[in-house]
């Protein structure tokens, strides 16, 4: 990989495929991954394997740039994946020729090879010249969000054309500060949750689709126990306080110069 924060989220393809199934069966229903994972096979196998229905299934994935300009790149990923069409369809990072990857995403929304189609870290200048350039607009938007840090800027442009935020960093990678927040654990008292579900559970009723990482069974199972309470206005006003406006990940022109310049080993088989 051109990075190292990439690696540390990664999932080996081993990991993948059992993490995929054992999800899937727990009743999980969103699988989020992407060309540059390295683990697309991985996930289709454990798709199969879980013995959930594919269109029960919300599947996510993303188009890496070295990939925008394969006019195969999408029927490849299909073909990695086994399906016939994922639900959802996002051009990775503003690198390289990334209007030539958001046309391939319009063609394949219109092709049924994708049925939404999104973008993935396109805040600022990037969704902005974007909008000038779309025929299609993109159902989803993939950027870092959390209580310290909640798009407050991206989501005037978002609810203006109504595209959904998927928050990555839910847990701000794990940061113990944000988890500990003593706000986060009197709510957890209150509503018999964890820190961390009711962190997840403000992204829900925050309008957030929610991606949360871990490698734990117990947090895995945790993660999706957050939909039998709901926050108070005045408790989702409480937790409003902690938005610092900072990010945990600051990407630089060089690194999108690199993401540009590398291009994903896939898996043969
Ligand atoms: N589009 C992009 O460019 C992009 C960039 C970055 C990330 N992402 C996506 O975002 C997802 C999430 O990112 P992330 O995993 O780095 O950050 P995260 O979800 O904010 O945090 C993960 C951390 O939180 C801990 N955790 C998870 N559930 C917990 C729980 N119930 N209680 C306590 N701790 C818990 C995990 O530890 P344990 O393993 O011990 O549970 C891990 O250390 C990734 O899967 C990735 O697909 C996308």
């Amino acid at each position: 990989m051109p990075c190292g924060w990439h690696r540390h989220l990664m999932l080996s393809p081993a990991q993948a495929e059992n993490s995929v199934r054992e999800a899937l069966k727990m009743g999980y229903r969103l699988i989020d991954t992407a060309n540059a994972y390295v683990n697309e096979r991985a996930v289709g196998r454990g798709m199969r394997d879980s013995g959930v229905a594919r269109e029960e299934i919300f599947l996510s994935t993303k188009l890496w740039p070295s990939e925008y300009e394969n006019p195969n790149a999408v029927d490849e990923t299909l073909e990695r994946l086994g399906v016939d069409y994922v639900d959802l369809l996002y051009i990775h990072q503003p690198a390289g020729n990334w209007l030539a990857g958001y046309r391939q995403l319009e063609k394949a929304y219109k092709d049924g090879k994708s049925k939404s189609i999104g973008i993935s870290n396109f805040e600022g200048e990037y969704i902005a010249e974007l909008q000038t350039k779309w025929e299609i607009v993109p159902q989803f938007i993939q950027v870092e969000a959390h209580p310290y840090f909640t798009q407050k800027e991206l989501r005037k442009t978002l609810d203006k054309y109504g595209i959904r935020l998927m928050s990555w960093y839910p847990l701000g990678h794990g940061d113990r500060s944000l988890i500990e927040e003593p706000v986060f654990a009197a709510l957890g008292r209150k509503y018999e949750k964890t820190p961390a579900q009711v962190i997840l559970r403000w992204h829900t009723q925050m309008g957030f689709a929610v991606i949360p990482g871990s490698k734990n069974v117990d947090h895995i199972r945790d993660n999706l126990n957050i939909l039998d309470f709901t926050l108070t206005d005045d408790e989702m006003a409480r937790i409003a306080k902690l938005d610092k406006g900072e990010r945990y990940y600051h990407r630089t022109d060089a690194q999108l110069k690199q993401f540009a310049g590398w291009r994903p080993d896939f898996e043969k088989a």
